[in-house]
Order: C-alpha cells, then structure tokens, then sequence
C-alpha cells in the first residue's frame, strides 16, 4: 500500500448506509477524506429485502462521501450480518511434511485447509477462517509456527459462515450500484477493529455493536477473536415500542428516543415532560420522560440480558477482565453503560472509532464502527499475500472457490 492510496468501507446498515472514504497518510495511516451518511431502505435485520432500493441508499450514500473528498471511487469494503450468520471453532492437524524440520508457510496452509473441512449444506458458505492458535507438538499458544521445529502442527480456527443468498445479494446491491466488492467483513469483527484496543483484546473484551436491526458480538482474548454472533434485535424494537406505548407515529417515536430517551427509569427525575404527536392527526400530548424511559428499559434490558446470556454459553463468560465496549448507533442511549453494568455485571464502557485523523469529529460516533473497522481492515487485509481470497469470483464461481482463507491473522 502506498501514500494516497483510497479504501472504502461501505456498512450496508438497517437503518442506514454509510460509506467512509479513507487516503493513507505519510505513516500510511488512514485518514478520513469523505463521509456518507444516507437512510437505508431496503435492508431489514442485516439482510437486503429490497434489492432496488438498497442500490439506491448505497449510490446516495457513496455519491455523498465522493463529493466530500473530490474524487471518484470504484471499489470498497463490505460489511455482512444478519441472523443467517453463525460461527464456530474447529481444529485441524497435520503432519509437518520434514518431519522435525522447519515448519514451512505449505504446512501453515495446510492446516488451516485440513481445519476448514467442515461438513457445510449447500445453501451455506464460509466468510472467515481466522486462526486463533496454532499448537507445535502440544506446544499451545503459538501465533505465527513458520519457522518453528515440530513434528506435529495443529491450530484453532473461527469459522464464521453464512446464507450463501444473503452474501450473493449485498454484491449484487453494490455491484449494481457501480462499485466491486473488494472483500465481505462479518460487522462485528469490522467494528472491534474499529473501537476496541490491542490491551482490550489481550485481557479479553466482549464487544457489542447495537444497530438498528441487529445486536452483534465478538469475544476476544489473548488478542485472538473467540467468538462471534449476530442476534436480530436492535434500537429499531426499541422505537417501535415507543410508537406503540406513546401511540405516536414511528418517525415520531425515533425522534423522541434520540432526544429524551434514557435507557434506566429511575435516572429521570419524574418531573421532566416532553410532547409528541398522536397517531393520524390526533393532538400532541404531554408525556414524562419517566414514562419514556419505563417503555425504553424493558427492552434495552432483554437486548442486553439475551446478549450476556449468550456471552455465558461461551467458555469466556467469566474470563473477561476488559469487561464489555458498546458501540453502534443504540450505544447513543443515555444510561445504557449504567444497565449494561448492572445485567454484565462486568465494567461497561461505550466505544468510538479511534486510530484515524480527517473528519474525527464526525467520525468518532458510534455508528461509523462498522465502516471505519471496514477501513482499517482493507487496510491490513491488503498486506495479505499468502493466498488469493477468491472474492472476484464469489458470485459465480462454484461454493468451494469462495471459501475464505486467512492465513494471517488480523487482529
Ligand atoms: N441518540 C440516540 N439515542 C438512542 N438511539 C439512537 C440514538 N442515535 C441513534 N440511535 C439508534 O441507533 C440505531 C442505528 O444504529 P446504527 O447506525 O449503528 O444501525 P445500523 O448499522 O443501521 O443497523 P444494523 O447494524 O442493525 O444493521 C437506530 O435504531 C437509532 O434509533
Ligand atoms: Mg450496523
């Protein structure tokens, strides 16, 4: 990568588009040239349900940001979730091939290849096989073993997998948009890159991206990803509980969320009201920002007990000494950190993009995790040269040639 180059991230989010445009510095770090920040229509918990319009949000979107930075772009970034997505752990084994030798760059790759054969149904593809630990004769613990002497290599992979329909779709929605998909990101893994610390990470951290949508999660430790979901509940649920308890028209009911919504009842004081609009033209109303927050608790509380109770079925759930980082558009909630430390139990805090230099002011919210992460992926991504990943072909090529493969990891 060279001074000036560009990449793209583009976070085909439920309730938005955004799309960042990065230009690397001196120091090749990225620095924020253009923003783009569209509604997105079309997109309903992390998939494209609406194909049309989806290209639409996506050309505002990527019009917006080329028009901040004066320049065109052709090719970006994309993030994927949705609740087709799942992950899972797998170990592979092989024999060095000079048995007691040097382990050679082939042998990495060879098992990593033996790790990924995992019986898959048809309709389901590979995103990532990102190696955890590679273990040299019950040596654990090994980050990179070429070089190394052993007899036995073993590693530990996080597979992610996905709807192969679902992935099809979003570099469908782009390329008919007028961009090519450089690569496909899992958004949480894109957000942790974009919020989280090195230190987080090595003591282990629970991130959690609250969109509008979809509520993702990734587990780190020893610097390593453990664990990642994506659950279909977002700030979307919130507001339409708001609608419906406050019988106030859903744009209505978001507005008044955004401005005095507060996720913990007893942080109001009782006497603070607020108006809002009824439903097919009836008359405003008074209503108290306790009353607000009463209906706003219930289901923060559910997003976020569901989210600790599936943190706890991993093996991690009592190993996190970072604690929790909350991030995404739902992160805005006023006394969120409080309830989130109260159901974790752990320190909660909310987490920013950081790293970047350009528009910082606008970049560092929230809900930029997912397309900043995207930017600083390409960034490391594009220093892999071990193997090709085989996206070009990812939309007509069979399902074998668009298994990922991570011979590096980037965390
Ligand atoms: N100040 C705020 N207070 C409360 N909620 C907010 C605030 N600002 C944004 N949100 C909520 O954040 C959500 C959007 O967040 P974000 O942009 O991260 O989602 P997304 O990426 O579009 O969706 P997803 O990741 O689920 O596909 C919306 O539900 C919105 O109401
Ligand atoms: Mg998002």
């Amino acid at each position: 990568m060279a001074k000036g180059e560009r990449i793209v991230g583009l976070d085909l989010g439920t309730t938005k588009v955004a799309a960042v445009i990065a230009e690397l510095d001196e120091n090749l770090e990225p620095r924020i040239v253009g923003i783009g920040l569209t509604p997105s229509h079309g997109m309903r918990r992390g998939t494209v349900v609406n194909l049309e319009q989806t290209v639409e949000s996506i050309k505002r979107a990527v019009v917006e940001a080329e028009r901040m930075a004066g320049c065109k772009v052709d090719s970006c970034y994309v993030g994927i979730a949705g609740s087709h997505i799942s992950s899972m752990n797998c170990r592979g084994v092989v024999a060095v091939e000079k048995a007691g030798g040097e382990i050679t760059p082939k042998d990495k790759a060879r098992v990593i290849e033996q790790a990924k054969t995992i019986g898959l149904p048809l309709d389901r593809e590979i995103i990532h096989v990102i190696p955890i630990e590679f273990i040299v004769d019950d040596q654990p613990g090994i980050l990179d073993p070429v070089g190394m002497f052993g007899k036995r290599l073993e590693v530990e992979v996080h597979i992610v997998t996905g709807a192969v329909t679902s992935a099809q779709n979003i570099y469908r929605s782009i390329e008919r948009a007028g961009l090519r998909v450089k690569d496909l990101v899992l958004q949480p893994l894109a957000s942790a890159n974009a919020v989280l610390e090195a230190d987080e990470k090595e003591l282990g951290v629970l991130l959690v991206d609250i969109g509008g949508g979809t509520t993702d999660m990734a587990i780190f430790k020893e610097g390593s990803i453990r664990h990642t979901q994506v659950l279909g509940i977002g700030g979307e649920h919130i507001t339409s509980d708001i609608a419906i308890g406050l019988r106030t028209p859903t744009k209505e009911a978001e507005e008044t969320k955004k401005r005095y919504g507060c996720a913990l009842a007893n942080l109001v004081d009782e006497d603070q009201t607020f108006t809002v609009k009824g439903v097919g033209g009836r008359s405003e109303k008074q209503v108290s920002r306790r009353i607000l927050a009463s209906i706003i608790e219930p289901r923060v509380e559910e997003i976020l007990t569901l989210t600790n109770r599936e943190m706890k079925k991993t093996e991690f759930g009592e190993l996190l000494a970072a604690g929790v980082v909350l991030t995404g558009g739902s992160a805005h909630l006023e006394g969120i950190e409080t309830i989130a430390e109260q159901i974790f139990d752990l320190p909660v805090k909310v987490g920013k993009p950081w790293g970047t230099s350009g528009l910082t002011d606008i970049i560092a919210d929230p809900i930029f995790a997912t397309s900043v992460g995207l930017v600083r992926y390409g960034i490391g991504k594009q220093n892999l040269t071990l193997l090709p990943s085989g996206t070009e072909d990812r939309l007509f090529g069979n399902i074998l040639s668009r298994m990922r493969d991570w011979l590096k990891e980037f965390f």
